[in-house]
This record gives structure tokens, C-alpha cells and sequence, in this order.
């Protein structure tokens, strides 16, 4: 079966740089990307291409290239599903904060809203491809809906999820370690729906590449890769608390292991903890999944991951706290960067939210600078979390357009981002500016210390 025409319900940070990739590797596949968002499919559709919602290097230029071409963003769900034969599902299936599972449990009320749609509108046969990350057996419940609501209309259901990373999600798509398919190995018709996708990631993977499983083991694949990640980065975490009380630094440390070829170099950066949309809530599935089949040994071994990570985030605050003889009531604090990590706009979980919290809690003044996070977010995460009122936040907290701005008369600096920019920062010029001692807490060990420690700083980086 030749795919022409594919719709992706979902234009966020995985439905929009997916499809932009294929639209661009395919140009003879038409690709229409639908989002119940008016306003986020108004800014895909901008006339300049630097103002697309979703900053990613390299990206606007693909949307330039494909957009109008074979790319195209649009409100009108029903009209691309009735046109596609292959729809890919790529919207939020964000932790459950209500009912059973509550704080824990995927929340796949958006999928099965997608679900209930496709089943509504379509007339002819189709594929439909699950890209957002779901908890394993989803694609039952997905063929359960769509058969019994239909028109007796034929579905295959596959799973094949992304792992692109923000901040290099155009490379990754791009050049992928594999792809993921999985599909019903065991009918003609699900091999066919199978191949049809590896035909669409065959215009630009090699074969060899391009794995293809039972559905199961597809859905498990992906919290399964995000728990080992995420499982690194709160190793290597909890080995950093340890290098501050002996003496080691978490970086050698880090260097020393990551050499060893069984380890790995990779993700063995330590910081003030991870953050995004999907770590955490994908471990928290993970451990929701084992609870609830009696497995809870494995469910305490993953949960322990998220535990280390809250924990390095208070950690660093509250060091904050004591560093500035225990108290930052009424002094300002700046922080440099809001995203959860650099060259991506998303804050979703960034450390920066609740390192803000904690300092806001211990009543201090915030200073926020970051290169692409507008204030408009960073006010909007930090008022959903509930633990200030809007006015307080908007009284005690401010957005400013450059590092510097952000710095002056500060009592304290932390980077919270590592932004390549904050590395080239005129330090001395921010020194000056300073109140005296001028504290500067690096959450990402992106600075050198004995230059800044040279300029006057009190210098505090994680790990050392
Ligand atoms: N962000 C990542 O780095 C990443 C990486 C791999 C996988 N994932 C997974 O991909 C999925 C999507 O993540 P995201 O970061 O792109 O989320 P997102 O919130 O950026 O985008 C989801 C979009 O879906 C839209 N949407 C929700 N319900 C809809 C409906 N019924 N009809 C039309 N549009 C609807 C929303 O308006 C939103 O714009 C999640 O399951 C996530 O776990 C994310």
C-alpha cells in the first residue's frame, strides 16, 4: 500500500518537527498537521517562518522549504482524517491529576478523544499510528473504540514511538539510531500497515535501522528508554552529593566512568536535575503499570529515580538558602535560563520552576532572563502550580531581556539552562554590577571556576 496523504493529529513539539521531517524526506507524500489549538496553528501558519511556536535549530528552514508544498497546518481535524490513509496520533498524554492514578497514570483522555474522531469521521480503510508515548497495551483499547464506534471501516493500529530529543529533535529526526514499528505481526493485513510506515521511513533510514516488533514490546520500548535515561542522570546526581562531601568532582568522576565502554560517555552530565515533559511522567506510567500488576519491588526500583531527582532540585535550593547565611528574604536573586534545557522553548518540568518555588517560598525577589522562553510561560509555570497567588508572583518576580539586566544588583546568579550564551557572558561586567560577596551558583557545571573564583565571585557548582 503507497501512502499519499498522512495526517497527524497534534501540532506540538513531536507532531510538528515529525512531520515537517517527513514532509520534507517525502515531498510526494502530502503531510497535513491538526491541532484543536487555533492559536498554535495560526503561529505553524506565520508568514515568517522564525515565529512557527516551537523553536528548534534548524527547523524553521524545513518549514520554509515544505510548507505549502507538501506541509500543511490546519483546524480542520475531520477533513484530514477523512483524507488520509495514515493518521498518526501525536497529542499529550500528560500524568493523570485527578481520580484513579491520580499523580501517576498516563492520562489518555486526548486519546481516546482522537479515537472517538477518527472513528466519527472515517469512510475508508486506515492505518493509524500512535506516536505519542503510551502505556503498553493502548493499542487494544485504540482498536476496541475504533471498531465498536465505526463505520465498518478497517483499522490496523501501530506504535511507533519518537525519540527525538529537544534541542536536537531536527538531527534526530533526521539521522535516527532506529526507527520503532510495531504492529499485528501475526495477519497479512498488520504486516502490509507495517510495511506502508516502513516505506514512508525508508525514503531516508537505512533498513537496517528500521526495527519492527510486536505492538507490545513497541510501547514498552519507549518507557523503557526513557526510565534508562532518566535512570543516568539521577545516578549520576546522587554521585554528585557524594563528590561535595568527599572531595571528588562529579565531572572526573563522570570522565573516568563514562570511558568505559560497557558505561558510555553519554548522560553523565550532572545538574540541578532533569526536567521536560516526558521523564518523569513517562517513569511515573511505568511504575502506575507495575503497581498495577502486583509488581511492586519493580515499581520502587523506577519510582526511586523520580525520588533522586526532587531531590536534587531542593538540594540545590536550599543550598542556595543556607550559602546566603540562611536567609534570601528580600534579597534578588537572578536566574539564567527557564527552559528545561537549551535551544528548545520548552519549560515543561524545568528545574527552574521549582528552584523558583523554593526561592520564592523563602520569600527572596526573582530576576529571570532566558533567550527564548517568553515572560508570558514563565509566569503561566509558575502560577500552575498553586503555591502562590498570581499577584504575589507577579509582584516578586521578574522577566528581563538580557543576562545582564537580569544580574545587576544582584545578591546571587544562578544558571538553571546551560545556554551556550551564558558561557560568553561578560562576567567581570556582571561582578561589577553585583552586590558584595557576589554569589554565583552554576545548577549545570557550565562554568569555569577558577576564572570566575579569579574575578571575586563565591563560586558554587554541583558536583565539586
Ligand atoms: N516532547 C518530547 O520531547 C517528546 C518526545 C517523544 C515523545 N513524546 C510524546 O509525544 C506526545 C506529544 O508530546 P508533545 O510534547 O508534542 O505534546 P504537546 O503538548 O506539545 O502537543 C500536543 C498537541 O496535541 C493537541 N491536541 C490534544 N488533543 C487534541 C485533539 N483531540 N485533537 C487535535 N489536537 C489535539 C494539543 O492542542 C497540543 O497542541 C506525548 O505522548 C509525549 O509523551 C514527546
Amino acid at each position: 500500500m503507497k501512502i499519499k496523504n498522512i495526517c497527524c493529529i497534534g501540532a506540538g513539539y513531536v507532531g510538528g518537527p515529525t512531520m515537517a521531517v517527513i514532509a520534507q524526506k517525502c515531498p510526494e507524500i502530502n503531510v497535513t498537521v491538526v491541532d484543536i489549538n487555533a492559536e498554535r496553528i495560526a503561529a505553524w501558519n506565520d508568514e515568517d517562518v522564525e515565529n512557527i511556536p516551537i523553536y528548534e535549530p534548524g527547523l524553521s528552514d524545513i518549514v520554509k522549504e515544505a510548507r505549502g508544498r507538501n506541509l500543511f497546518f490546519s483546524t480542520d481535524v475531520d477533513g484530514a482524517i477523512d483524507k488520509a490513509e495514515m493518521i498518526f496520533i501525536s497529542v499529550n498524554t500528560p500524568t493523570k491529576t485527578y481520580g484513579i492514578g491520580k499523580g501517576m497514570a498516563a492520562d489518555l483522555k486526548f486519546i481516546e478523544l482522537c479515537a472517538r474522531q477518527i472513528a466519527r469521521v472515517s469512510k475508508n480503510d486506515k492505518i493509524v499510528v500512535e506516536k505519542s508515548t503510551l502505556p503498553v497495551r493502548t493499542a487494544e483499547a485504540l482498536k476496541n473504540i475504533l471498531d465498536n464506534t465505526g463505520n465498518g471501516v478497517n483499522y490496523q493500529i501501530l506504535s511507533n514511538p519518537e525519540f527525538l530529543a529537544e534541542g536536537t529533535a531536527v538531527q534526530d529526526l533526521q539521522n535516527p539510531d532506529r526507527i520503532l514499528i510495531g504492529g499485528d505481526i501475526d495477519t497479512e493485513e498488520g504486516l502490509d500497515a507495517m510495511q506502508a510506515l516502513v516505506d514512508v521511513y525508508a525514503h531516508w533510514v537505512p533498513n537496517e535501522n528500521i526495527l519492527t516488533t510486536n505492538v507490545w514490546s513497541s510501547e514498552l520500548s519507549k518507557l523503557t528508554a526513557n526510565a534508562f535515561l532518566a535512570q543516568r542522570i539521577s545516578s549520576i546526581n546522587a554521585m554528585s552529593e557524594l563528590c561535595e562531601k568527599t572531595g571528588a568532582d562529579v565531572n572526573e568522576v563522570a570522565k573516568a566512568v563514562g570511558m568505559d565502554s560497557r558505561i558510555g560517555p553519554k548522560f553523565l552530565q550532572s545538574s540541578v536535575g532533569f526536567g521536560g515533559s516526558c521523564f518523569q511522567k513517562d517513569i511515573l506510567n511505568l511504575v502506575y503499570i507495575s503497581k498495577s500488576f502486583g509488581l511492586n519491588e519493580v515499581a520502587d526500583y523506577w519510582e526511586q529515580v523520580i525520588i533522586m531527582n526532587d531531590h536534587q532540585k531542593r538540594r540545590f535550593a536550599s543550598n542556595m538558602v543556607k550559602t546566603l547565611y540562611n536567609t534570601v528574604s528580600g534579597k534578588k536573586i537572578a536566574i539564567l535560563g527557564w527552559a528545561f534545557k537549551k535551544d528548545t522553548n520548552d519549560t515543561r518540568e524545568s528545574a527552574a520552576i521549582y528552584v523558583s518555588d523554593y526561592l520564592l517560598n523563602e520569600q527572596a525577589e526573582i530576576v529571570i532572563y532566558d533567550p527564548k522562553v517568553t515572560s508570558e510561560q514563565i509566569f503561566s509555570d509558575l502560577e500552575y502550580l498553586g503555591t502562590h497567588s498570581s499577584e504575589e508572583i507577579r509582584e516578586r518576580v521578574k522577566v528581563v531581556n538580557t543576562a545582564h539586566d537580569a544580574c545587576k544588583d544582584a545578591h546571587a546568579v544562578t544558571i538553571l539552562t546551560e545556554w551556550d550564551e551564558f558561557k560568553d557572558l561578560d562576567w567581570q561586567a556582571v561582578y561589577d554590577d553585583m552586590l558584595k560577596p557576589a554569589f554565583l551558583f552554576d545548577g549545570r557545571r557550565l562554568l569555569d571556576r577558577s576564572t570566575k573564583e579569579k574575578i571575586g565571585f563565591e563560586f558554587y557548582a554541583i558536583g565539586n
